[in-house]
């Protein structure tokens, strides 16, 4: 092998979430998801943190651009085209749970939401394109919020089994690589996302919080059990934001910061998905904060018994972390700390930094010394179309090359990488903004916040680019 590059077989392709592409919000036996009753703008993370937001859609006041996305659900043929015109040699996809289960408690799936991505799957497969399929990826079938009160319920963790058993029956012979929970960890940040509710009440909000997402662990844990029970060779990983947090300077107080909030994080749910039980500094934590799980015997058991076959993450961004709270209130990351002096954001905010990811994979490697894979990586940024319909990102091609260089040079190190889907492969809506003007794509889709636009798929120059790496495998 040349020395530059990627291992044979290296999964390179694309990630895509369907709440963000599919659009068909109601078509076809479709029920309501949490994404569905998100608004769209730069506003929707102060709307659905409201006490008194009611889930409802109100069209007076907001659009949604989930409920047509980019239109996926038609023109997944397309599509599919042009990844496999640029060599992909796996698709991520995330299979929407309000599509199968409208309403998330019935007994018996939508025949016609499986229909739909039989097609998807049928056709990735016709190309010789992997599909990586993302069990839940912020798509919780609004009832289950409404009714139960999502992932603090106990009873959740049967609905998501009656799921996941009918999309493992239906797919696992023609799907080889899962994920359980998309960002996992992000229910830190953004609880209505990924664990289906919002809690405002001081005095349970934290307890609800570790409760919910140790019911996801077991529910994970229950799926890879019956998925191993139909197809031994299947490869089931967790899915976590991957974020190394910085002291901001040497002072000793703010590494020992930056290293407790990795540790809860980051380490805290790869060491319950991966290693099969809790660690010691999360114990302890709630014990000091009085918090019970209320976790059974069988629970730990399962989640013991029933570990992941490969970490995969995302990765955007660093975090810079001080104990000095003047800075703490005046200047922040997206997700962790203060600015950092050395890093420049994109438009959003979010701050580039190749680098850790160097950092932070070759960390987690060494420490669970199972494989990792990227699983959504990219820019944010505006695109503009010249007159003869190019796009010369020349910006997002500079992203995506440090990084993959990153990458790179820790498997030249030693660390496993399964392979890399930049997110957003193609312009979808923001999850967290719901804009379409914050595009990740190497394939451009013609349509605005507001949703005009004619959905015309265009090549960017990323695109020519990230084909003639896939077929060199070698940046
Ligand atoms: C991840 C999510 O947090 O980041 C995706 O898994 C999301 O769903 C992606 O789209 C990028 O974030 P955003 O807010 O720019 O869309």
């Amino acid at each position: 092998m040349n020395r530059s590059e990627f291992p044979k077989g290296f999964l390179w392709g694309g990630a895509t979430a369907a709440n963000q592409c599919e659009g068909a919000y109601n078509k076809d036996g479709k029920g309501l998801c949490i994404a569905d009753i998100l608004p769209g703008g730069k506003e929707r993370f102060k709307i659905i943190n409201q006490p008194d937001f009611d889930f409802e859609i109100d069209r007076e006041k907001n659009v949604y651009p989930n409920h047509e996305g980019i239109d996926f659900y038609n023109n997944y043929k397309e599509d599919i085209k042009l990844f496999a015109e640029m060599g992909f040699k796996v698709f991520r996809m995330s299979i929407n749970w309000s599509r199968i289960f409208p309403n998330g408690d019935e007994k018996l799936p939508n025949e016609k939401g499986l229909e739909f991505y039989d097609r998807v799957v049928d056709e990735l497969l016709s190309y010789g394109i992997e599909p990586l399929i993302t069990l839940s990826h912020y798509e919780m079938p609004l009832n289950l919020t409404k009714k139960y009160g999502a992932w603090k319920n106990k009873k959740v963790i049967g609905f998501f089994e009656n799921y996941t058993k009918v999309v493992f029956d239906r797919y696992i012979s023609r799907v080889k690589y899962f994920l359980t929970f998309n960002e996992i960890n992000s229910a830190f940040h953004f609880p209505l996302f990924s664990l289906g509710f919002i809690d405002n009440n001081k005095e349970t909000k934290e307890a609800n919080l570790y409760k919910a997402m140790h019911n996801q662990f077991v529910a994970g844990a229950k799926a890879i059990k019956y998925a191993k029970s139909l197809r031994k060779d299947v490869q089931i990983g967790c899915m976590s934001i991957i974020l190394p947090m910085y002291g901001y300077d040497s002072n000793p107080l703010n590494q020992r910061e930056s290293q407790k909030e990795e540790m809860k994080f980051v380490d805290f749910p790869l060491d319950v998905q991966v290693r099969g039980r809790y660690p010691s500094f999360i114990l302890k934590e709630l014990e000091r904060k009085n918090i019970t799980l209320e976790s059974t015997d069988e629970e730990m058991k399962l989640i013991a018994e029933n570990t992941v076959d490969f970490i995969s993450a995302s990765y955007y961004m660093s975090g810079t972390i001080t104990v000095d709270e003047d800075m703490n209130k005046t200047s922040g990351n997206m997700l962790a700390g203060v600015k950092n002096p050395f890093l420049e954001a994109s438009e959003w905010g979010w701050e580039v930094d190749p680098i850790g990811l160097n950092i932070i994979l070759q960390r987690l490697y060494n420490k669970y010394e199972l494989p990792l894979f990227v699983v959504e990586n990219g820019l944010g940024a505006k695109d503009k179309v010249e007159e003869d319909g190019s796009i010369i990102d020349n910006y997002r091609i500079d992203y995506l090359k440090s990084h993959i260089s990153s990458i790179k040079t820790a498997i030249d190190d030693g660390v496993e990488v399964m392979g890399y889907t930049p997110w957003g492969c193609i312009d979808l809506v923001s999850a967290s903004t719901g804009e379409m003007s914050k595009r990740y794509g190497l394939i451009y889709v013609d349509k605005d916040d507001d949703g005009n636009g004619t959905n015309k798929r265009l090549k960017k120059k990323s695109f020519h680019w990230y084909k003639n790496i896939i077929e060199r495998n070698s940046l």
